[in-house]
C-alpha cells in the first residue's frame, strides 16, 4: 500500500528540490524533471499540467444522492512529452486513496488543485504510460471568478456535472485545459431507479442487485471542460436525423410538455448546421434538460448540451453549432474563448437570417447602434478579455459575432462560407488560437486587406469608428 508521502518541500524549496530530483536523475542517465502545474494558460496558469498529453480517460464512478457520495477510479492514458520524474494531475476537494503508475505504487502529494505524482520509475519522453487514481468524497461545486457555478452539482433528484471552464477537477482528476483533448469511457453505478447521461454514446446499462451501471463512451477527442454526467429521473428518446444520426435527448420529467416542440427541431438544426459549417463531427448530437435552476446557463457538453429548463429555438442553434466551434474546433487557451461565443452566436444571426427573420448585417447594424460609452458590448476586445471574469462577457460573444460579419462584408457570401467550413475542417477534433484563424482568412482570401478588421474589430479597444 503507498500512503501519501510529501514528494515536495513547499513553495521556496521547489525549485531546490526540482533541481536535486534532475540531479539524482542524471546519475542514472535520465534528464527528467517533473512536468509542472500549468499549461501557461493566460487566464487560468494552474489549469492543465505540463510534461505529457492525455489520450484516454477510463472513468468508473459509483454515486448516491441520497449520501451525495462519489467514489471513483480514473485509469488515464497520457505520452509523456519530456522526460519526467513526476507529473501533475488537476484534482480539487475528494480524498485520493491511492495511485499507482505502470501499475506500480506512486508517490503522491497534494497542494491545491494539483496532485503530484512521482511514478516508481521514471518516463521518458515518448512514453505512453497508464496512471490509475482511486478517489472518494463528496464533490465540490466551484465558483468561477465571474461568480457562475460548475464542477458537480446538485439537482432535486441527483446531480450535474459542468466543466467550463475548470469544472472537470471536481469529478475526476486530469489535465483540465482544452488544450489536452482525449477520449473518454465514462461508467456511471447509481442506485436502481435513476438514469445516468454522458457524453458519448451508452454502451450498455445493467442492474445488478439495486444498482444500476450505465456505459458511456466518447470516440472523438473531447476537451476535459465539456465531459458531464447527468444523474436523476429523465424521460429518454431516441431518434435519428436523416442521414442516420444518433439522437439521444434526456429531459426532466417536469420539462417534457414544454420543451417537446423546440426538441423536435434537433434533426432540422443538425442539418442546416451541416449544410453551412461542414459535416457534423461527432457520432451521436441530442440534449439534455433539466429544471430551470439546475444550472445558471447552457452548456455546449460534448454530444448533447445541457439547459436549464426549455430552451428557446436560438439556445438550441447556439449550443448546437458550438459542436463544430468549441468541442470540435477546441481553443488553444481561455483567451481563444471568441473562437467559441462569437461563433456560436454568429450561428444563431445566420439561422434568423435563413428562417425569416433578421439579416446578420441587420443584427450587426443593431449592436453596432450601441451607444460608443456603453461599457457592456465595447468595454474590451473580444480577443483580449481583461482577466478571468470577463471570457463569458457580452464582447466575446456579440463583438465577436461582428467580426465575423466584418469577414463577410470583406469577402463576400461564397467565400465566407469557404472560410467557416473550411476553418471545421482543417482543425476537425484539434484546436487552434486566434492567430491560426486570421492566418488562415487570409490564406482563404488572397489580396484582401483584414488589417483594419483585425487591429479594431478583433484586438482593438472600444467602439470601432467604422461599420
Ligand atoms: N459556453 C456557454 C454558452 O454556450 C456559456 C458558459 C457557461 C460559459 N459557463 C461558462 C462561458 C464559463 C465561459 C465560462 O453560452
Ligand atoms: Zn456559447
Amino acid at each position: 500500500m503507498s500512503r501519501p508521502v510529501r514528494v515536495f518541500p513547499v513553495a521556496a524549496g521547489a525549485l531546490a528540490l526540482s533541481l536535486a530530483l534532475t540531479l539524482t536523475a542524471c546519475d542514472g542517465g535520465v534528464h527528467g524533471t517533473p512536468g509542472g502545474a500549468g499549461r501557461h494558460d493566460p487566464y487560468f496558469p494552474k489549469a492543465g499540467n505540463g510534461g505529457y498529453d492525455v489520450s484516454h480517460y477510463g472513468l468508473t464512478l459509483a454515486y448516491d444522492p441520497g449520501t451525495r457520495h462519489l467514489t471513483g477510479t480514473a485509469v488515464i492514458t497520457a505520452r509523456a512529452t519530456q522526460d519526467l520524474t513526476a507529473f501533475d494531475l488537476d484534482l480539487k476537494g475528494l480524498d485520493v486513496g491511492a495511485v499507482t503508475v505502470e501499475g506500480r505504487d506512486a508517490r503522491w502529494n497534494r497542494a491545491g488543485q494539483e496532485l503530484t505524482i512521482r511514478p516508481h520509475d521514471d518516463l521518458k519522453k515518448g512514453e505512453t504510460f497508464s496512471t490509475t487514481v482511486r478517489y472518494s468524497g463528496t464533490p465540490e461545486t466551484i465558483t468561477d471568478p465571474d461568480g457562475s457555478k460548475e464542477g458537480w452539482l446538485r439537482t432535486a433528484d441527483g446531480a450535474l456535472a459542468l466543466g467550463e471552464p475548470v469544472g472537470s477537477m471536481a469529478w475526476f482528476p486530469g489535465d483540465d485545459h482544452p488544450s489536452d483533448k482525449a477520449s473518454y469511457d465514462i461508467t456511471v453505478t447509481v442506485p436502481k431507479g435513476l438514469q445516468v447521461v454522458s457524453n458519448g454514446e451508452l454502451k450498455s446499462e445493467t442492474t445488478d442487485g439495486d444498482r444500476t451501471a450505465f456505459v458511456w463512451h466518447s470516440a472523438e477527442p473531447m476537451a476535459s471542460y465539456l465531459a458531464t454526467v447527468v444523474i436523476g429521473h429523465y424521460t429518454i428518446t431516441r431518434s435519428t436525423t436523416s442521414d442516420g444520426l444518433p439522437v439521444y435527448v434526456a429531459v426532466d420529467p417536469t420539462q417534457v410538455a414544454a420543451s417537446k416542440k423546440v426538441l423536435a427541431k434537433i434533426p432540422e438544426i443538425i442539418e442546416w448546421e451541416q449544410y453551412n459549417f461542414g459535416p457534423y463531427p461527432f457520432s451521436s448530437t441530442g440534449a439534455i434538460v433539466n429544471r430551470p435552476g439546475d444550472s445558471g446557463y447552457a452548456l455546449e457538453t460534448q454530444n448533447r448540451p445541457v439547459f436549464p429548463g426549455v430552451p428557446d429555438t436560438d439556445i438550441l442553434v447556439h449550443e448546437l453549432a458550438h459542436q463544430w466551434y468549441g468541442d470540435s474546433v477546441t481553443p488553444k487557451t481561455w483567451r481563444d474563448m471568441w473562437l467559441n461565443e462569437g461563433f456560436a452566436t454568429y450561428a444563431e444571426w445566420l439561422w434568423d437570417e435563413d428562417h425569416g427573420g433578421r439579416t446578420a448585417q441587420q443584427t450587426f447594424d443593431k449592436y453596432y447602434a450601441t451607444p460608443t460609452d456603453d461599457s457592456t458590448l465595447w468595454g474590451f476586445p473580444p480577443a483580449n478579455p481583461p482577466g478571468a471574469m470577463y471570457i463569458s462577457n457580452p464582447p466575446v460573444y456579440h463583438r465577436g459575432a461582428m467580426v465575423l460579419q466584418k469577414i463577410r462584408q470583406t469577402v463576400g457570401d461564397d467565400r465566407f462560407y469557404d472560410i467557416i467550413q473550411g476553418w471545421t475542417a482543417a482543425h476537425r477534433h484539434g484546436t487552434a488560437d486566434t492567430a491560426e484563424f486570421t492566418a488562415y482568412v487570409e490564406k482563404m482570401a488572397p489580396g484582401k486587406d483584414f488589417s483594419g478588421i483585425w487591429k479594431d474589430w478583433l484586438y482593438g479597444d472600444g467602439k470601432p469608428d467604422h461599420q
